[in-house]
């Protein structure tokens, strides 16, 4: 068996068996297969796909790519959330606290930032001290003792998938529907939570863009979980502009602090967050109906409780918590500036995806792998779809590193906002549940 013979059968069109799948990924865990090949590799399944089959046996290759966990020892039930990847998309920083406020364990690995959606491990970086690469041992006895952790890919938990996830992000073959579902699944088996919420996302913001592509992806994850003895669900969620305000890593901190805070988000944020949460407690059978869940979450923003449990997360994991007290301590972009609407009407898009690519232009995502994020740049959104705004309304407010970046985004951004003067439906936020 050999790398080129595996790529060439994939370039081909045909179907790899479980051997060859776990020769190859084996191959590129211990750098055996360089870059190149697995790029290749990559896109070869991008564009011609893979079997069910072949996606559950390449979860299962990239999950047993380093150690498993087993939380048995450490507690009686732990949840994740985990999202296909959005704009604007900071529900983990704000779900997990709230979760855990009532109640419910907190197992979470997560991803950087993938082509033109954020990452939590990205934006969690933007917060001085805090050690996101955590060994097995310490992500046990963390969740035993305080019942929440959260971890990027560390060496020991699918390496596999941390390796291939950021050679993805720069060879233009993330949407690949095997490798989303056995990227996030694979994550999600080796640190082996119970319940797992998945946060599908569909539009021009995500790598789904239509609803049955969206549908057979959550299908697809549900699927593997279910094989791999989990409890799955995933909701089907609207990715067509930014979620609430902020996008870019410290402006996304800053707007999950605000609202664990309880001052004022985007309608839009604080629904998506509550329903999540909601649907995470009652999977977790904290409460016996949905609305009873959500009516927990929200009072536990109310009382300080989640505020709190967020506080709590990031002092456990070395982050210097005066900035969660002191969001006005993080670093500014040396360039701040707001564009406005030149015409007034009713706001038809927001393009997600725009918005996304010029963040990662200004810095706030990778273009090469070896790219720093600049975690201070970044947009503030500030018109939803379906609003009504005046000449003159601010559209985007861009935190840039010169004048030259905030020229260019601009540019940009005045494309990404598209005004009717036909009355314009607000977007719905949820297009289903899949289990
Ligand atoms: N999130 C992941 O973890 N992996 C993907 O491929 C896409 C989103």
């Amino acid at each position: 068996m050999n790398a080129v013979d595996i790529i060439i059968k994939k370039r081909d069109g045909k179907a790899l068996s479980t051997e060859e799948i776990r020769f190859f990924i084996d191959g590129y865990t211990r750098d055996e297969i360089p870059d190149y090949q697995a790029a290749a590799w990559a896109m070869a399944v991008l564009c011609k796909g893979m079997t069910e089959k072949e996606t559950a046996d390449l979860t299962v290759a990239m999950a047993e790519s380093g150690e498993t966990l087993d939380l048995d020892g450490a507690v009686h039930v732990a949840v994740d959330k985990h999202s296909t990847g959005g704009v604007g998309d900071k529900t983990t920083l704000i779900v997990q606290p709230i979760v855990t406020a009532c109640g419910l364990a907190v197992a979470k690995m997560s991803g950087r930032g993938l082509g033109f959606s954020g990452g939590t491990i990205d934006k969690l970086e933007s917060i001085p001290g805090i050690k996101l690469d955590l060994t097995k041992e310490e992500f046990l006895q963390q969740l035993k003792d305080h019942k929440t952790v959260l971890s990027g890919q560390s060496v020991d938990l699918a390496p596999a998938d941390g390796k291939l996830y950021a050679l993805r992000d720069v060879t233009g073959t993330v949407p690949a529907m095997p490798l989303i579902a056995s990227s996030i699944m694979s994550k999600k088996i080796a640190a082996g939570t119970h319940l797992i919420l998945l946060d599908v996302k569909v539009g021009n913001g995500a790598f789904m863009e239509t609803l049955d592509q969206a549908r057979t992806l959550a299908e697809l994850m549900v699927s593997i979980g279910k094989q791999a003895g989990r409890t799955v669900k995933a909701e089907l969620s609207d990715m067509n502009q930014p979620l609430g305000s902020a996008v870019g890593n410290i402006l996304e901190v800053k707007e999950a602090i605000a609202f664990l805070k309880g001052e004022p988000v985007p309608h839009d944020l604080y629904d998506h967050c509550i329903e999540s949460s909601a649907q995470l407690l009652l999977m977790g059978k904290i409460q016996p109906t949905l609305d009873e869940c959500r009516a927990l979450a929200i009072s536990s923003v109310k009382d300080g409780s989640a505020f709190e449990s967020l506080r709590k997360l990031i002092g456990l994991q070395h982050g210097d918590t005066s900035y969660i007290d002191h969001p006005e301590k993080f670093l500014l972009a040396p360039v701040i500036r707001t564009i406005f609407s030149p015409a007034k009407g009713w706001v038809k898009e927001v393009n997600a995806r725009k918005v996304g690519e010029t963040s990662v232009l200004l810095g706030a995502g990778r273009e090469k792998k070896s790219d720093t994020i600049d975690h201070r740049v970044g947009i503030l959104v500030h018109q939803k779809v379906g609003e009504y705004i005046e000449k003159g309304a601010p559209l985007f407010t861009i935190h840039a590193n010169s004048e030259q970046d905030f020229e260019q985004a601009a540019a940009r951004l005045a494309e990404a906002c598209v005004l009717s003067q036909e009355k314009v439906k607000p977007l719905p936020q949820f297009y289903g549940i899949v289990e």
